[in-house]
């Protein structure tokens, strides 16, 4: 199974959480810069998805705006122009919506079999079930090569892939308008989140905010297990004024593949770095394993010119789970970021933070 695409939300809201009024006309809820930005949004996505309802009320165009973009694309051997995304049960979209007329690119229908069939000439219908569910439109998505998804709305589409933990990131822009009818749309609808979010950023672009948020993922019951493992390791570590620490990599069936811990080998070793050293960097296991770490790997180091960051983006580990964020005592922790930064999935299990800490409490300011 090829695999599903990153999933970027993106919204604008009002400060009272509208996405517009409850007018025909659109309620602008953006400026100039951030259009800009979501255009660059558009542009770094191989497709962009909205809802059928946001077809209706504002044809838009879904197309990448600025030419120097377009020319970016090209250049990188991309298709100019992302392709175009929605999904209905109703079959309810007019032919000569910009969504099917503007713009010379894949425009892909997820509606149940029969119900759009007058749109068979300008969009390729596709069946992911009745309703379509967003699990199959995504793997259907993937299997098309789109590795990227920038979904913008409206708020039924936002609840269902946020409610379905099928987000990755959200990026939302918040203007200072109240819109105070309950008639009008909103962000989002009824149904909780079940992955937590994280806020990464927040930009002032003029008088919008703009808040961006990742959505964590969630450690399988066999990430946990091995997390557990790793930080157990760290009761190897011999006595030392720093960071007392276990680390495991381990294949997608458990099987461990290296363990380490600090201290091994050099006094000045990582854990992640004692079981790095155990692999050969181009094992082609280690493009399918993950990297258990019971500390963020660091990501700068007095005592080795290559930080534990830097030593895991030199191989094709596509994933690390991490019990505890390294806390600014010796150098300013940026591992996370590097990681995500790279692609690297990083997963944080803060639930078994605790045990960490009580293996470092000689460490000056921590505490169990
Ligand atoms: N401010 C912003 O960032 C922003 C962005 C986008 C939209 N908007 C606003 O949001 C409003 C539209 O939002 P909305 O919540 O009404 O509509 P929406 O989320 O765009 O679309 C909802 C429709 O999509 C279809 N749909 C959604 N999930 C589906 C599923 N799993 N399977 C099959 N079909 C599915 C259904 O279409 P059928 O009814 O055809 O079955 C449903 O009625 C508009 O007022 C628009 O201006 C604002
Ligand atoms: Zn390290």
């Amino acid at each position: 199974m090829t695999a599903r695409p990153h999933v970027v939300l993106s919204a604008a809201q009002s400060l009272d959480g509208y996405l517009d009024d409850a007018s025909s006309t659109r309620l602008l809820l953006s400026n100039e810069d951030d259009f800009a930005e979501v255009d660059r949004l558009r542009a770094e996505s191989d497709a962009i998805l909205v809802g059928a309802g946001t077809v209706r009320a504002d044809n838009p165009r879904l197309l990448v705006r600025s030419a120097e973009l377009r020319r970016e694309r090209l250049a990188a051997g991309r298709p100019e122009q992302p392709i175009k995304v929605t999904v209905t049960t109703s079959g309810k979209l007019d032919p000569a919506s910009r969504f099917f007329t503007a713009g010379d690119t894949t425009k892909l229908v997820y509606a149940p079999p029969m119900v759009a069939d007058e749109l068979r000439d300008l969009a390729t219908l596709v069946d992911a079930g009745t309703p379509p569910e967003l699990g199959r439109i995504l793997d259907d998505l993937g299997a098309r090569g789109v590795r990227r998804l920038l979904v913008e709305g409206g708020g039924a589409v936002h609840t269902q892939f946020l409610a379905a933990g099928l987000a990755d990131e959200l990026r939302l822009a918040i203007a200072p308008i109240t819109v105070g009818d309950p008639r009008a749309p909103r962000f989002l609808g009824t149904g909780a989140v079940p992955r937590p979010l994280r806020l990464s950023e927040v930009r002032q672009l003029g008088d919008v905010a703009v808040l961006h948020y990742r959505v964590a993922a969630e450690p399988s019951a066999l990430d946990v297990l091995r997390l557990r493992q790793a930080i157990a390791l760290a009761d190897e570590c011999p006595p030392s004024s720093t960071f007392r620490v276990g680390a495991v990599i381990a294949a997608p069936d458990g099987t461990v593949l290296a363990t380490g811990h600090s201290g091994e080998g050099d006094p000045r070793n990582h854990a992640e770095e004692a079981a790095l050293a155990k692999l050969s960097p181009d094992d082609p296991r280690l493009a399918t394993a993950t990297m258990y770490s019971s500390l963020e790997p660091c990501s700068a180091r007095a005592s080795h010119p290559r930080s534990c960051t830097q030593l895991i983006l030199a191989t094709a580990i596509p994933r690390v789970v991490m019990a505890w964020r390294e806390p600014s005592l010796f150098v300013e922790a940026e591992g996370v970021e590097q990681l995500t930064a790279a692609g690297r999935q990083v997963i944080e299990v803060p639930a078994l933070a605790a045990d960490v800490r009580r293996a470092n409490t000689h460490l000056p300011g921590v505490r169990p």
